[in-house]
């Protein structure tokens, strides 16, 4: 998606081979009108998947799965990373962050998922493959289906796309990395941007 890698190049910040910094546009400041193209151009790629549901992990994901979920007028849903006093039935699932080197519990009421919805996952970024293990978890609890994976920034050497792909879950990916440094900049992998 060129707007977003356009916006990459200008605003985004490579701090290492393996973080790309993108608190000006998507995880901290978030730029409302790329947002809102992500949200249609992802709804346009999953139209006919029969979505029922989009699901995200907070914080990261809620922009652009707000924006997908208004696309596609049917409700978002965030897993939470804290149980909160109020939640009365949960369902949980332990995730590792590798990036971060910690491990989180996600959690969601139960209830707001309904056996036989299909849920479309969206996130900021495919790193590890770990955050869509989760949701896929979690889904599975409720007896829900994953019916796709939307993804805003893939970073393609490393195993989350694998990971989606033996799982036999569509995914759309706008931007995929192959390769960054401070020095290089970046070069995408043309092959693995869907939609
Ligand atoms: P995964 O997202 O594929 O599971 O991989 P991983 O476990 O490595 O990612 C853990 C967290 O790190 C996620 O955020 C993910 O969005 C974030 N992340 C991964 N790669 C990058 C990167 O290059 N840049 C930035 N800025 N973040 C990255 P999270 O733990 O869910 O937290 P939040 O930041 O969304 O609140």
């Amino acid at each position: 998606m060129d707007q977003l890698k356009e916006t990459i190049l200008e605003k985004g910040k490579i701090l290492s081979p393996s973080i790309l910094k993108v608190d000006q546009f998507l995880n901290h400041c978030i730029d409302t009108e790329l947002m809102d193209a992500i949200g249609k151009r992802f709804a346009d790629c999953f139209a006919g998947h029969g979505i029922t549901k989009v699901i995200t992990i907070e914080s990261g994901g809620i922009a652009p799965a707000l924006m997908t979920a208004v696309h596609m007028g049917v409700p978002l849903i965030f897993a939470k990373k804290a149980v909160p006093s109020t939640m009365t039935d949960p369902v949980f699932v332990t995730v590792h962050s590798f990036t971060k080197n910690v491990d989180y519990t996600l959690c969601m009421e139960r209830s707001l998922i309904a056996p036989g919805d299909r849920v479309l996952f969206i996130d900021d970024f495919l790193a590890n493959g770990q955050a869509f293990e989760g949701i896929r978890t979690l889904l599975e609890q409720q007896q829900a289906g994953l019916a796709g994976a939307g993804i805003c920034i893939e970073k393609s050497w490393q195993p989350g796309r694998r990971i989606v792909e033996e799982a036999s879950i569509p995914l759309c990916t706008l931007a995929s990395i192959a390769s960054m440094s401070p020095e290089e900049g970046i070069t995408w992998n043309l092959d693995h941007e869907t939609c």
